[in-house]
């Protein structure tokens, strides 16, 4: 007899513990995304130059649980993305479009303050959404989506995204969002990356 889909599940995979200040789940592997490897991210490239001689602090860490693949089966991530700034840009995510462009995902914000930037593939349309404590935002396909800190604590989340959603991150690596988000008068602001 065919194996049930909860057989086919560890069961340290069906309840996962997660705290707010640890990304780690369980021993899943980290991802951890230092300034260095947020190189062509940020607007003000001599602004980047300038703080990444004087280190190269953590930006952000995620960790995901990816236990069943295949049709109707989910992956969530927990992220902390953590406050600081690149000249006046807030830190960020690098962003991505799924690789299967109709995937979607929703991201439960936990602690902390930010906002997401949502950007359609197809007409450059932006939003930008907050995402923090007691947020929820609905990231539809086709939506390149990048993360930003615009608090002084650490921003925390978790995203939950269709198992065969993949993550292309060339195309963002290529051409950026068309938006930034900037600190200005000590507010986040929203700005053509053009106009800068
Ligand atoms: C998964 C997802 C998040 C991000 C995380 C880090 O589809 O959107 O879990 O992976 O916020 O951002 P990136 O992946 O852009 O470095
Ligand atoms: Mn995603």
């Amino acid at each position: 007899m065919k194996p049930s889909p909860i057989d086919q599940i560890r069961p340290e995979d069906l309840a996962v513990a997660f705290g707010l200040t640890d990304v780690r789940l369980g021993d899943r592997p980290v991802v951890r995304r230092h300034l260095a490897d947020l190189r062509g991210c940020f607007a003000d490239e001599a602004a980047f130059s300038g703080a990444l001689a004087t280190g190269n602090p953590l930006l952000y860490e995620v960790c995901a649980v990816e236990a069943a693949e295949g049709d109707g089966q989910l992956h969530y991530g927990l992220g902390i993305l953590y406050p600081g700034k690149v000249g006046s840009e807030y830190y960020l995510t690098k962003g991505h479009l799924h690789a299967h462009r109709p995937a979607s995902e929703v991201y439960i914000g936990l602690a902390g303050e930010g906002a997401m930037l949502l950007e359609d593939e197809a007409t450059g349309a932006s939003r930008l959404v907050p995402l923090g404590k007691g947020r929820i935002v609905y990231v539809p396909g086709h939506t390149a989506h990048r993360t930003v800190n615009t608090g002084a604590e650490p921003l925390v989340y978790i995203g939950v995204y269709p198992a065969n959603a993949g993550h292309d991150y060339a195309s963002i690596a290529e051409r950026n969002f068309h938006k930034v988000v900037l600190e200005r008068a000590g507010v986040p602001a929203l700005v053509d990356r053009d106009s800068l």
